[in-house]
């Protein structure tokens, strides 16, 4: 069998992506307040074996070393989130300047390893002074976090070009709000309707705050965590329950800030308890220079009566192949780029994370062989390529993650990283899904058997 190469454009954007509160650790350390994640980790019963962010990656003392791993394998770009709670520990008012200085010497390491920094502004670890407040539900946070942003993007704004505001609205305001599977862990609909128009509406906020202090080279974005939905059969019940729950995972998001629009079948839903009002919306749908795709995984529902507003349940298809997590589907890849793009038409997509847990441990030779991470990520690359050579205008690819972290509810159990990480001493050992990564990366492009 021969193999060749599927070229990636000129110029494509080659990275891998992490968190603040997933790499860094070092939480009570240079003046950081508590976060939300914080808080949640030490409630009984909802980390994995409760596990917490305390110490993580322990990037915040090792972020040097980290850098050097990137320069060795060849990435271009890298992707991660401030702490907002580093940078106000009481979310508004005082600034803390050891948290800027951090961030300042990691954006400066980054440029002096050829690495372009990207940024995201929230990954979910608001400030706990801010919940104490009300969070999310409360339209102060969503000016404090134009705030946030505005003094980022001041001492940051001259080295970084390309800022998201939020990454996955959908988590931090459903799942966070709504399910209580993630921080603050709260299970209302109400809380989750106001947590949702407040997320938005901070993002509007916070693009014209960076608009208004950044270069006019700056770009500005937001990430969304995109699934096609599709219904466990071909019932008319099946489909509407597809439907709405499209609407609830990627309308509701993807309309506001590209349309300027609540999706008019989820008012019939929801009635007016999530649309944003028009003046909110204007400033929603202020104009982005990319969007940021997050793509892990698609959705099969069916009706359920028993789910409020939506009446759609997620099914797990059977003879599906699975992670630990999800199930993986390639094809979903290529069909949430080419449906955003026909229905949407942003100028331009970053996929900003993509990527799989195996259970990865060193073998006898000390190496970590995660042939399963790089079928995945090649079986996707293939469906983004697909999509690029059919116009899509995807202009890079971020693989979640760099190392092994915190994932969130399930703490250290899911191992994402490109690299691995020894939790006991925290050494680090590139991964064969690292190796490979770095030689499409060197190649812009994939290789294939013919
Ligand atoms: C995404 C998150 C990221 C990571 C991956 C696995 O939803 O943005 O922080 O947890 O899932």
């Amino acid at each position: 069998m021969s193999e060749h190469l599927l070229r990636f454009p000129e110029g494509f954007i080659w990275g891998t992506a992490t968190s603040a509160y997933q790499i860094e650790g070092a939480v009570n350390e240079d003046g950081r307040g508590p976060s939300i994640w914080d808080t949640f980790c030490r409630e009984p019963g909802k980390v994995w074996q409760g596990h917490t962010g305390d110490v993580a990656s322990d990037h915040y003392h090792r972020w040097r070393g980290d850098i050097r791993l990137m320069q060795e394998l060849g990435l271009p770009a890298y992707r991660f989130s401030i702490a907002w709670p580093r940078i106000l520990p009481e979310g508004t008012g005082r600034v803390n300047p050891a948290g800027l200085d951090f961030y300042d010497r990691l954006v400066d390491g980054l440029r002096q390893a050829g690495i372009e920094p990207f940024v995201t502004l929230y990954h979910w670890d608001l400030p706990q002074a801010l919940q104490d407040r009300g969070g999310w539900t409360k339209r102060e946070t969503a000016e404090a976090f134009a705030e946030y942003a505005r003094i980022v993007a001041e001492r940051l704004g001259d080295r970084v070009t390309y800022w998201t505001t939020h990454n996955e609205p959908f988590v931090s305001s459903i799942m966070g709000h709504f399910t209580g599977e993630h921080a603050p862990g709260k299970k209302s609909p109400f809380d989750a309707a106001w947590a949702y128009r407040h997320i938005m509406l901070s993002h509007g906020l916070a693009v014209e705050a960076l608009r208004a202090t950044l270069p006019s080279s700056a770009q500005v974005g937001i990430v969304l965590n995109l699934s096609p939905v599709h219904p466990a059969s071909d019932s008319p019940k099946d489909r509407q329950a597809a439907k709405r729950l499209d609407g609830l995972l990627n309308r509701m998001f993807l309309d506001p800030v590209l349309r300027g629009r609540f999706p008019p079948d989820l008012q019939k839903a929801f009635g007016l308890l999530f649309k944003p009002s028009s003046e909110d919306m204007k400033r929603i749908a202020a104009p982005i220079d990319f969007l940021g795709i997050n793509y892990y995984t698609r959705v099969v529902a069916r009706h359920d009566s028993g789910t409020p507003f939506i009446q759609a349940a997620p099914i797990e298809v059977e003879g599906s192949e699975r992670s630990e997590m999800w199930e993986i589907y390639p094809a979903g890849m290529y069909e949430v780029l080419t449906r955003v793009y026909s229905e949407y038409r942003p100028a331009k997509i970053l996929i900003t994370e993509n990527g799989i847990p195996t259970p990865d441990a060193p073998g006898p030779d000390g190496q970590v062989h995660d042939a399963r991470r790089i079928a995945y990520l090649r079986d996707h690359l293939l469906q983004v390529h697909r999509a690029i050579s059919e116009g899509v205008p995807v202009q890079g690819y971020f693989v979640w993650s760099l190392l092994d972290n915190f994932e969130w509810a399930y703490g250290y159990r899911m191992r994402f990283g490109l690299i691995y990480v020894d939790y006991e001493t925290q050494a680090r050992i590139i991964k064969d899904s690292g190796r490979w990564f770095a030689e499409v990366v060197r190649q812009n492009g994939l290789p294939v058997e013919a």
